[in-house]
C-alpha cells in the first residue's frame, strides 16, 4: 500500500504563554491543509494547556503524537512530535529541520532564549537552526504590558528576520465567540506561511 503523502512539514512549538489554543487550533488547521506537522510542547505549555483548556495531553513525544493525532483527525504519521533534550531530532540541524517554524504561543522566556541563541532545549535550538539558516520563523509571543527586554529581544529578533506576530487579535470581524479570536490569529500565521485556509476572509473580499 502506499505511504500517504503529505504537504512539507512545519515545525509548531507550543511554550508556557497564554494561548494555548492557538496553537492547538494551528497544529488542526495545518494538518487539515494536508502538511506534516512536527510539534514540540515545553513542560509549562503542559501546564497551560490543562489551565486554559479540557485538553491534558501526555509528555511522552509517541504518545504526544497520538493524542495530537486523535484531536486533530491526522493520518498516521502525519504529526511528529520531539522531546526536550531529543537533540537527534532533525529540527536540531540545518540538515534536517522545515522551511518553516511557529513557536506559539511564545513565551517571554523563550523569546529571550531564541533572541540570545540560547539552545537549551529542543525548542531553542530548533528556532537557533531556523535563524542560522535563513528559514522562516514566526513567534506568537503573549505578554502584556511588555518590558524593554521584551521589546529588544523583539526588534531584535525581527531585525534577523523572524517574525514577531503577537497574539493580539483584531475586531473588525465582529467576533462572537472565543474561536473566532483564535481563528483570527491563526488565519495571520497561515498567511505569513502561504498557506491556504478559509478561517476568516482576507481584507477587502
Ligand atoms: C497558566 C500560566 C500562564 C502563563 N502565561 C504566560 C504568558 O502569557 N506569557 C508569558 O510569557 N509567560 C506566561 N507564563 C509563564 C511561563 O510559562 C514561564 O515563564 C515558563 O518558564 C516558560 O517556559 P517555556 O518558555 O519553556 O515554555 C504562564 C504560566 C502559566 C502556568
Amino acid at each position: 500500500m502506499n505511504e500517504p503523502v503529505f504537504h512539507p512539514p512545519v515545525t509548531v512549538a507550543l511554550t508556557g504563554a497564554s494561548g494555548a489554543q492557538y496553537g492547538l487550533r494551528l497544529i488542526e488547521a495545518l494538518v487539515a491543509a494536508g502538511h506534516e506537522v512536527w510539534v514540540m510542547v515545553s513542560k509549562a505549555a503542559h501546564l497551560v494547556i490543562e489551565t486554559e483548556t479540557d485538553t491534558s495531553l501526555p509528555a511522552r513525544p509517541e504518545r504526544l503524537a497520538q493524542a495530537l493525532r486523535e484531536r486533530s483527525g491526522a493520518a498516521e504519521g502525519q504529526i511528529r512530535c520531539f522531546g526536550r533534550e531529543d537533540w537527534m531530532a532533525p529540527v536540531a540541524s540545518g540538515s534536517g529541520a522545515p522551511s518553516a517554524m511557529v513557536i506559539c504561543p511564545c513565551s517571554t522566556g523563550t523569546l529571550s532564549a531564541v533572541a540570545t541563541g540560547a539552545s537549551n532545549n529542543l525548542i531553542e535550538r530548533a528556532a537557533d537552526v531556523a535563524l542560522k539558516e535563513r528559514r522562516q520563523l514566526i513567534l506568537v509571543p503573549r505578554e502584556t504590558p511588555l518590558s524593554a527586554i521584551h521589546l529588544e529581544h523583539m526588534l531584535n529578533l525581527t531585525r534577523l528576520g523572524a517574525v514577531i506576530l503577537p497574539a493580539a487579535p483584531g475586531f473588525y470581524h465582529r467576533p462572537t465567540t472565543v474561536d473566532d479570536l483564535v481563528d483570527f490569529i491563526v488565519a495571520r500565521i497561515l498567511n505569513q506561511l502561504g498557506i491556504e485556509h478559509r478561517l476568516m476572509p482576507r481584507w477587502g473580499e
